[in-house]
């Protein structure tokens, strides 16, 4: 752990939970001096302040010592309105101090009563998934999402530095933006890999199994996504314009997982949109494989086979 130095402002850590937590050990191995330590249970901050040598814990926020610089607001989004409106209430001497909050989804503005009484706030959102246990090196080379205030955001910056990430400085208008890619990239890949080990599964494979069996197709595909852009990384069915074989699974599915057909439908007709910007498909070819997949979506509208009464 580096000394506290004087050239980084003091930091007061509101709510020690998992991310409060790493941020308080992260800043505090860096240098940083925690000052305080405020959460909802007495527990908590006790057991976070001890870990960072903050002198003060407790739950009230009016405890909140008025020198202390750098406030970081690290309580579920919907508690960060209340935390600041509280946090004005409880003291006026914001002037010259930042404030910031930890989410990825609100941006600074929410921080709106403490910028009234003269603070400076923050949006400062490490993209990434931390559990209270993660060590501080969980921080180097992620991507820390800055927003709010010049001053602020400057301070923003150079903490991100500090903790040897990469801060990347967003527009509040493109806050949501941002934090909708991050939730697809990390939610929905973790749905997609669901549904594969339930397709899997009705194969009679075990889930563990089955998750093991893709393991080295998906590695290899992101080791072509590292560095290729999607439409030039992407193989398959699709791709080649192969529609026997996209019938082919949608038959499976209607015999075996028909739930699955809209999903697989729809990022189908995403797959043809990025076959296209890659030149795989021309707009005739992708036009034939939109309509399969329309027709398994919407079954009435398919042509009805050749031998069927009319
Ligand atoms: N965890 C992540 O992976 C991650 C990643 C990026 C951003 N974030 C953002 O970081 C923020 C915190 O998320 P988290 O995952 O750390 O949540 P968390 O583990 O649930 O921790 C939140 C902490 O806030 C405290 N708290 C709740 N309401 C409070 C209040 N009114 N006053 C004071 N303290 C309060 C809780 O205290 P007690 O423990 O004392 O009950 C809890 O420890 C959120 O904005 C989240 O979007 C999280």
């Amino acid at each position: 752990m580096e000394r506290p130095s004087n050239d980084r402002p003091s930091v007061a850590i509101i709510g020690a939970g998992a991310l409060g937590s790493v941020l308080a050990r992260g800043l505090a191995d860096v240098g940083y001096l925690v000052r305080a330590v405020l959460s909802r249970t007495e527990a908590s901050a006790h057991r976070l302040a001890e870990d960072v040598d903050a002198p003060l814990a407790g739950t009230d926020l009016a405890q909140l010592p008025p020198d202390i610089p750098l406030v970081f607001c690290c309580v579920p989004d919907d508690a960060i309105a209340a935390v600041a409106h509280r946090l004005a209430t409880a003291q006026s001497a914001w002037g010259g101090r930042i404030v910031a909050h930890t989410s990825g989804a609100l941006t600074a503005g929410v921080l709106a009563p403490l910028k009234e009484q003269g603070a400076a706030v923050l949006s400062f959102h490490p993209l990434q998934t931390f559990q209270a246990e993660s060590g501080p090196e969980v921080f180097q080379d992620i991507y820390v999402g800055v927003e709010g205030d010049v001053d602020a955001v400057d301070l923003g910056r150079r903490l991100a530095r500090d903790l040897r990430a990469r801060p990347v400085t967003l527009t509040a208008e493109a806050k949501m933006r941002y934090h909708l890619a991050a939730a697809m990239a990390s939610n929905y890949l973790v749905t997609l890999m669901a549904l594969v080990s339930e397709v899997l599964a009705s194969a009679g494979m075990s889930r563990q199994k089955s998750l093991a069996l893709v393991r080295p197709l998906v590695e290899g595909t992101w080791r072509n996504l590292q560095r290729h852009l999607p439409e030039d990384a992407l193989t398959g069915p699709i791709a080649r314009g192969d529609r026997a074989t996209v019938q082919g699974h949608l038959d499976a599915l209607t015999g075996h997982l028909p739930h699955l057909i809209p999903a697989y439908a729809v990022l189908g007709a995403e797959t043809v949109r990025v076959a296209m910007r890659g030149g795989m498909l021309d707009a005739e070819d992708a036009q034939e494989v939109l309509d399969v997949l329309q027709a398994a979506l919407d079954p009435s509208e398919k042509p009805p086979p050749a031998d069927s009464p009319t």
